[in-house]
This record gives structure tokens, C-alpha cells and sequence, in this order.
């Protein structure tokens, strides 16, 4: 498969139950199970990938930008191509080419679509034929929320319990045609790039945090319930669970030393508004979970849509309202973002 293109689009996901802490941090094995749903192609990652003898060194560039491999976390990220490359005894250079259609690292979950997306890409690249299962082990040694974005649908993405993490990858609870009227509702509070990391942050949050010690005796719980309200289709429970495990993680980020707040004041108006929105319905049809970032991912259903939209964007310092169905996970495409004439051409990159 050398010197030729391999091209995949994935997509985010979103957890509705958090993971946040490791219990391994170089193979990346979490403190819990968490569940999340994989956006369709509102939010997308499009990565191409050449490993060719005729490139001198690695290259990486996200949105048109070349990124510094030898800086500490491309670096560390970077890590699962050498892993994948070892797999299929391959010793060439690659050159991979990534674009969002969102902004990279502000909590709109780029790393999750990035690092499945580009897993997908590198298996066919390096002829690989991994099994979904395979796939997702690599692609959590990335970026642990990636595992999730290898499935469409729901997923579950198990905690495990082996030390080398063979047992800690992620499986669809159910697909995306399950569930079709569930739409993911995206409030813009901030594009900026966020602080401090999820890496470093949950690492803060596992080393001198006092109230997430409670949050894993209750996470345990919480995914049983929300495995069942999804299989269900019962919203209430989803709703409820995904609101108050998003309050629970965004509360152990504070209480950490020095605290880390991701929320904005307008994330907060949004929190308000959602509340105030169920309560006038008489039931919960909007349910708010934030990542580690400012920006609201509201779940709802079809039928509430135009509601949340509209309650949304009167939330003062909202910028932009997007609006995602479920989606169907990563897939090859042949729309390449390499030229490979144009390479040949100039020698190599
Ligand atoms: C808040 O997967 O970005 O979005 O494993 O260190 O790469 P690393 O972290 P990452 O963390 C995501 C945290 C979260 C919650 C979630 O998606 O479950």
C-alpha cells in the first residue's frame, strides 16, 4: 500500500457520561466507563494519509498548518502512528493531511474525530484490516474519547480491567437508525482555544481532586441507567442522567487545586434556559452536557428542535447554533487532500 493515498471522514462524539481521569496515562485506560452518541457530518474530520520511501521525515498538518511533531503533545499523540506503522513493519516516512470542519481544540470534541478518523485512514494505508475492536483499542491510545468515534450510533466505551488494556475499548449499544429522531444541538459560547488541556486537566482532577472520588463510587450506576435508557428510548431517564453527569464532572474540575473552570457565563445562561425550558414543557425535552470547554451540546428530539434552537439563540453571547442528527461513524472516501503529482513533482515534502 505504499505510496498510495488513503482517505477516511469520521465525526466527534459526544459523552452523555463523562470520561474523565485515566488510570493508565501512557496507554490511556480510564478511571470509568463513559457513553457518548457520534455526531453525524454536521461537525467533520477529512484525513489523508501517503507513507511513501520518497518522503524524507513525518509530516503532519490540521487545517493547512503544520504542526510540530517534536512539541509534547503532538508528540505524545503521534505515538499510535509509530505503533500502527510497527504493526505493518513498515519503515517509511508518512505524510498525513487533516482538515476540521470546526475549530481544532475548543471543546467541540476534535480530538475524538480526529484521532479515530485518522486510525481509520492509517489501517487501510498500511493494509491493516484491524477489526472495529482493534480500531478502537488504537485509536484510545491517541485520545481516549476517540475510541467512541470509530461506532456510529451508541456507545459504550468499557473501562476494562487488564492492566495492558486489552479489555478497554469501546462497543455500539445501539446503531444509529435505533434512535432517529435524537438531534445534538450545538450553542457556540466560545471559538477560542481553551486553557488548559482535558489531558492536563483530568490528570489534575485524578491527583489532588476531593470530590471525584465520589463521582467514580456514582459513575458506575449511571451507565447502567443510561445503557438501559437508551436500549428504552426513554428520554426523561437520558436526559436527567446527561444533565447531572455533566454538572458532576464540571463540579470535581472545580474543586481541583488550582480549580479549573471550563464553563463560561454563557454557558451558564444556557444551563439556566435549559432548565427553565423543561420546566415551562412540564418534562425534560433538552438535556445539556458540556465537554472540557464553554460550548453546549444540547440532546434533544426532533420534535422539540425548533424550541431548543430558538431558546438557544436567545441566550445572551450565543454566536451560532448548529444542529447534528446521530451518525454512522468513520468511512473511506476517495476525495483525497494529497496531490500526489503535485508531490512527485517537487521532489518530496
Ligand atoms: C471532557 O479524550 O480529549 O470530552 O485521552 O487525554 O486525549 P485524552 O483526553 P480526551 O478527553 C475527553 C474528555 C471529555 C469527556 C468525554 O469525551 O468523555
Amino acid at each position: 500500500m505504499l505510496d498510495e493515498v488513503a482517505t477516511a471522514t469520521g465525526t466527534p462524539n459526544i459523552a452523555l457520561i463523562k470520561y474523565w481521569g485515566k488510570r493508565d496515562e501512557k496507554l490511556i485506560l480510564p478511571q470509568n466507563s463513559s457513553i457518548s452518541i457520534t455526531l453525524d457530518e454536521t461537525l467533520s474530520t477529512k484525513t489523508s494519509v501517503l507513507f511513501s520511501k520518497r518522503l524524507k521525515e513525518d509530516s503532519l498538518y490540521i487545517n493547512e498548518k503544520q504542526i510540530d511533531l517534536s512539541d509534547g503533545d503532538a508528540k505524545e499523540r503521534f505515538e499510535v502512528v509509530n505503533k500502527m506503522r510497527k504493526l505493518a513493519r513498515i519503515d517509511s516516512k508518512v505524510l498525513i493531511v487533516s482538515q476540521n470542519s470546526f475549530p481544532t481544540a475548543s471543546g467541540l470534541a476534535s480530538s475524538s474525530s480526529g484521532v479515530a478518523t485518522l486510525v481509520y485512514a492509517l489501517s487501510t494505508a498500511l493494509g491493516l484490516k484491524l477489526s472495529p475492536k482493534e480500531l478502537s483499542i488504537m485509536a484510545r491510545q491517541g485520545s481516549g474519547s476517540s475510541c467512541r468515534s470509530i461506532f456510529g450510533g451508541f456507545v459504550v466505551w468499557n473501562r476494562g480491567k487488564n492492566a495492558d488494556g486489552s479489555d478497554s475499548y469501546a462497543e455500539q449499544i445501539a446503531n444509529a437508525k435505533h434512535w432517529p429522531e435524537i438531534r445534538v444541538i450545538i450553542g457556540i459560547a466560545s471559538e477560542a482555544k481553551k486553557k488548559v488541556s482535558s489531558r492536563a486537566g483530568m490528570k489534575q482532577t485524578v491527583a489532588n481532586g476531593i470530590l471525584y472520588k465520589s463521582r467514580l463510587g456514582y459513575v458506575g450506576n449511571a451507565v447502567e441507567k443510561m445503557i438501559r435508557a437508551i436500549k428504552d428510548k426513554d428520554f426523561k431517564s437520558l436526559a436527567e442522567i446527561t444533565m447531572r453527569d455533566s454538572n458532576n464532572m464540571h463540579a470535581t474540575m472545580l474543586d481541583t487545586w488550582p480549580p479549573i473552570l471550563y464553563l463560561n457565563d454563557i454557558s451558564k445562561g444556557i444551563v439556566y434556559k435549559m432548565h427553565e425550558l423543561n420546566e415551562a414543557e412540564g418534562e425534560s425535552i433538552a438535556a445539556y452536557t458540556f465537554d472540557a470547554g464553554p460550548n453546549a451540546f444540547i440532546i434533544t428530539t426532533e420534535k422539540y428542535r425548533p424550541k431548543v434552537v430558538k431558546a438557544l439563540r436567545e441566550v445572551d453571547g450565543v454566536s451560532d447554533v448548529l444542529e447534528a442528527k446521530v451518525g454512522e461513524g468513520p468511512r473511506i472516501i476517495k476525495d483525497s487532500l494529497i496531490d500526489t503529482e503535485e508531490l512527485a513533482s517537487k521532489g518530496s515534502r
